[in-house]
């Protein structure tokens, strides 16, 4: 069941765009949904590591320009006034810890950019790309609260 939304995800992912979010007016809901923007971008490459999907270069380039210009956009989306409502999972260590998560986001957007420039066919991506996704759990780990 979960491989099917999957698979059914990955033929979708590359309609996605972190524009539409960007037309939001509340910080909570704006980083979440920039959040879901970047795990549907990050599904089609997923499909592809896994062999589920042929291997697409310029798919697996959208995805890593979305996530470069998240990870630019992501430290705005933490104002002070946003630490509570919404049902957020953003932990208070955001805030406490600000600078640190702030390089997270720095850490991020590097790690895409440096994909950008080294995944030029599928044994650089499969060499690559999970190196970029690491960072995604890096700071969740940290920063965001874990659904039970
Ligand atoms: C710099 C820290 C950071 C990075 C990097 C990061 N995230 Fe997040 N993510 C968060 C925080 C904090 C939340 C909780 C936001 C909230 O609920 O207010 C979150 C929430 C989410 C959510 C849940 C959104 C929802 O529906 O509420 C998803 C999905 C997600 N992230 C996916 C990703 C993916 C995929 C990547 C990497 C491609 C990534 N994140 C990179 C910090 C980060």
């Amino acid at each position: 069941m979960i491989r099917g939304i999957l698979v059914a995800g990955a033929l979708v992912a590359g309609l996605s765009t972190v524009s539409a979010v960007m037309a939001q007016s509340d910080p909570i809901t704006e980083r979440q949904q920039a959040m879901k923007g970047l795990s549907q971008a990050a599904r089609a490459p997923g499909a592809m590591l896994k062999g589920e999907a042929p291997f697409d270069l310029a798919t697996v380039q959208t995805t890593l320009k979305t996530f470069a210009d998240t990870a630019k956009a992501g430290p705005a989306l933490f104002p002070d006034n946003s630490k509570t409502g919404h049902d957020t999972a953003a932990l208070p260590a955001v805030w406490t810890n600000k600078a640190d998560f702030n390089m997270q986001f720095a850490k991020f957007g590097e790690a895409a950019v440096a994909a950008q420039a080294s995944i030029k066919d599928e044994a650089s991506f499969k060499a690559n790309f999970p190196n970029v996704l690491k960072t995604c759990g890096g700071c969740h780990e940290t920063y965001r609260a874990k659904k039970s």
